[in-house]
């Protein structure tokens, strides 16, 4: 069984282009438990652009299965984290000029603060997940950072047609390979959609997928319960 993640963040991103109270995010994350998603992830941003402290503070309050927390290595975000105890970290690159999280975090040559984060948060008890391009230098880096879990970047796929959509699938194949046999858990996602989702749900490996776009962008025409539970049906959940 595969489980569900719904990012709620655009949700937010049209109440902040109204600097407004709606929609607010945590109806969202409401919503989509009652859909049946298993966890809402959220990625408080450094430059706040849609979710907000307030929103995960309360959303930590009020779902009932799990939240997973999208954030960088920063000490500021380690101390919100540390305050509002999420189900899981998922730590991302973070740059203020893009549109949407571009390319996974490169851990390569993580300065020794990232291994302290990391331990601070399994520590106090939150699994700590590293969203990474399907490179096997980086899973096997993880692998020796103590991460719990790896999400895998699977952007470059969805972004991809023909052969080499096929070619990027393999990669992802392989690596979440990889990661299983390092003993991590197996995450995918950014750029998943109604059209794409169907191959990566044929990994075995892979046991947690978050996606947000798709799901968000359906609801606009079927409504957020709708658009889950058809992300479901094609996870093989209902
Ligand atoms: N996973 C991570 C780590 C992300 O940063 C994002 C985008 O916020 C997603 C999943 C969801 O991506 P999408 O909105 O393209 O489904």
């Amino acid at each position: 069984m595969i489980r569900l993640g719904v990012n709620v963040d655009h949700v937010a991103t049209i109440r902040e282009a109204r600097k407004t109270v709606e929609p607010d995010p945590v109806a969202a994350a409401v919503a989509v438990e009652m859909a049946g998603a298993d966890q809402v992830t959220v990625h408080l941003r450094e430059d706040r652009r849609h979710i907000q402290n307030r929103d995960v503070k309360i959303i930590r309050e009020v779902v009932r299965t799990a939240l997973n927390l999208e954030m960088a290595a920063t000490v500021e975000m380690q101390e919100i984290a540390l305050a509002i105890h999420p189900d899981s970290v998922t730590l991302v690159p973070e740059k203020r000029e893009e549109v949407t999280t571009e390319g996974g975090l490169d851990i390569r040559n993580a300065p020794p603060a990232v291994s302290e984060l990391i331990s601070n948060l399994r520590n106090s008890g939150i699994k700590v997940c590293a969203f990474l391009d399907p490179d096997l230098d980086q899973i096997k880096q993880a692998a020796h950072m103590r991460f719990d879990a790896v999400e895998i970047h699977t952007g470059s796929y969805a972004n991809a047609n023909g052969a080499k959509r096929a070619e990027e699938l393999q990669k992802i194949k392989d690596v979440a390979s990889a990661i299983r046999h390092l003993g991590m858990g197996v995450h995918a996602g950014h750029g998943l959609d109604y059209h794409n989702v169907t191959a990566i749900v044929g990994i075995p490996e892979i046991t947690e997928l978050n996606i947000g776009h798709a799901i968000i962008s359906r609801a606009v025409f079927v409504g957020l319960d709708r658009a889950v539970r058809d992300m479901l049906g094609l996870m093989g959940r209902l």
